[in-house]
This record gives C-alpha cells, sequence and structure tokens, in this order.
C-alpha cells in the first residue's frame, strides 16, 4: 500500500495510505485534501488536480504527458514538476511520493 504525502498551500503535510492502481486525485479526494478540486472528475479536462511533484519524484513518477502539458497551459503556477493528479497511476515504485498542492488552488 503506496503513502503519499501533500504539502498543502500552508505549507503542513497531508500523508495518506493509498491503494495500489488508484490515482493520485482518487486518493485526495477520497481524503479530501483542500485544493484537489477535480471538477472533471479525472477525464483530463479541467486542470483543477494540479500538483508539483517534488524534484526527487519527477524521474520516478515521470513528467507530463502531451495531453496534460497541453491542459497544464490553463493551470496557474505551472512549473516543469507540474502534473494532473488524475493521471498519475499509483503502483508500489510510488510508495513515499511526495507532491505540492499549488497555492493558486487554494481558495
Ligand atoms: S480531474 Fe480534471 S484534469 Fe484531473
Amino acid at each position: 500500500m503506496p503513502a503519499i504525502h501533500f504539502i498543502l498551500a500552508d505549507g503542513t503535510r497531508r500523508s495518506l495510505d493509498a491503494q495500489e492502481g488508484w490515482t493520485v486525485m482518487e486518493v485526495a479526494r477520497e481524503a479530501g485534501v483542500p485544493g484537489i478540486l477535480a471538477e472533471c472528475g479525472g477525464g483530463a479536462l479541467c486542470a483543477t488536480c494540479h500538483v508539483h511533484l517534488e524534484p526527487e519524484w519527477l524521474p520516478i513518477a515521470g513528467g507530463a504527458t502531451e495531453t496534460e502539458d497541453m491542459l497544464l497551459e490553463l493551470a496557474p503556477g505551472r512549473d516543469g514538476a507540474s502534473r494532473l493528479s488524475c493521471q498519475i497511476v499509483l503502483t508500489p515504485a510510488l510508495d513515499g511520493l511526495t507532491l505540492r498542492v499549488p497555492e493558486e488552488q487554494a481558495s
């Protein structure tokens, strides 16, 4: 069961045990992580599930796909570590994954 760590916009951490095969967005939504709105329900249509990977996780989780990249153009605060959390499927290799919720999504 992979653990995921969210660093919230206010700097606090929220650690969750996740089900393998779930997406990061599903885990966040189930637990009510603030700032992960996921308005399209995981369809890669809204970019309201935007997160920043911590730098050490970028080579492991991988960067944004072409589709994500186009949507992330709309996401405030987007950077090279940006991903749509609905497109990150949890595997044992992602145990310990640490992500930041963008400040722009905090309100
Ligand atoms: S939930 Fe809409 S793009 Fe991820």
